[in-house]
């Protein structure tokens, strides 16, 4: 457990170079503030429980969930402000508490917020039909699609192989994979959906989303939850393959 805004000396700062350490750009802040503002506009301030499992130096908070009816950050790292947080590793956080009096939650990790996902899905288990729950998703697998690699929980969640060249150019048909297969698994749809892209070299998506809970399906029948794009004149070998369905080779 760390404390990071304990007073350091002058000499300490010069050493390390250290002027402002902020955890996001700051082209990025205004999209990432629009969307947390609209799903809790969506939601209803008034009934927004949020639990903000990468709250870091609090600037979603401030400039949005501070006005939620109630608010949970955690983050490996304290910080001494108003909030009330867990100080550890979220992922643990998640599997060990109840997650149904949240009707938010807020992923803005640095990499891959699929893991925390899983937990949420399988932890928190299938909304209620007409049952309302806000998510906000920071994705940034981008670096390591680029690499020709899915990150694990991605690849589970998409059902996909987790080493396959060329991925990167379908990065935006591998998440709406993640959220259908998230839509099944909570049985619920996306009723708003809104997503801001960072620049090309960050390969970021900002996600912003309000689910709603669904009448489980009949036998056999299949709901995806996110609209299928048309399918482009010369799709490449994995917009196929994601397209029809599994296994892509
Ligand atoms: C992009 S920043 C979050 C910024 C924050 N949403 C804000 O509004 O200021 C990501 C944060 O996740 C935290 N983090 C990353 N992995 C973590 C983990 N496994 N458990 C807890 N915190 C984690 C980092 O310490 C960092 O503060």
């Amino acid at each position: 457990m760390r404390a990071t805004n304990r007073p350091r000396s002058a000499f300490t700062d010069a050493i390390n170079g250290i002027t402002k350490k902020t955890n996001d750009a700051p082209e990025a802040s205004k999209a990432k503030t629009d969307i947390r503002r609209r799903v809790l506009n969506a939601i209803g301030a008034e009934n927004a429980h949020v639990g903000d499992w990468f709250a870091g130096e609090g600037r979603m908070y401030q400039a949005a969930w501070k006005d939620a009816a109630s608010y949970i950050g955690s983050d490996e790292f304290w910080y001494r402000d108003e909030r009330t947080c867990y100080v550890g590793d979220s992922l643990r956080v998640l599997r060990c508490i109840d997650l149904k009096p949240f009707t938010v939650h807020d992923f803005d990790t640095w990499g891959s917020p699929w893991t925390a996902v899983l937990i949420l899905a399988d932890r928190r288990g299938p909304l209620e039909p007409g049952e309302k729950l806000g998510l906000v998703l920071t994705e940034g697998s981008g670096l390591r699609l680029r690499m020709g690699e899915i990150p694990d929980a991605l690849a589970v969640i998409s059902g996909l192989y987790r080493h396959m060249p060329g991925v990167a150019r379908s990065h935006a048909a591998i998440i709406d994979r993640a959220l259908n297969e998230l839509c099944r698994r909570m049985r619920c749809r996306i009723e708003a959906r809104w997503q801001a892209k960072g620049k090309a070299a960050s390969g970021l998506y900002y996600i912003g989303l309000v689910l709603v809970g669904v009448e489980a399906p009949g036998e056999g029948e299949t709901r995806p939850a996110v609209e299928q794009r048309p399918t482009p004149e010369k799709p490449d070998r994995l917009e196929c393959a994601v397209r029809r369905g599994l296994p892509v080779p």
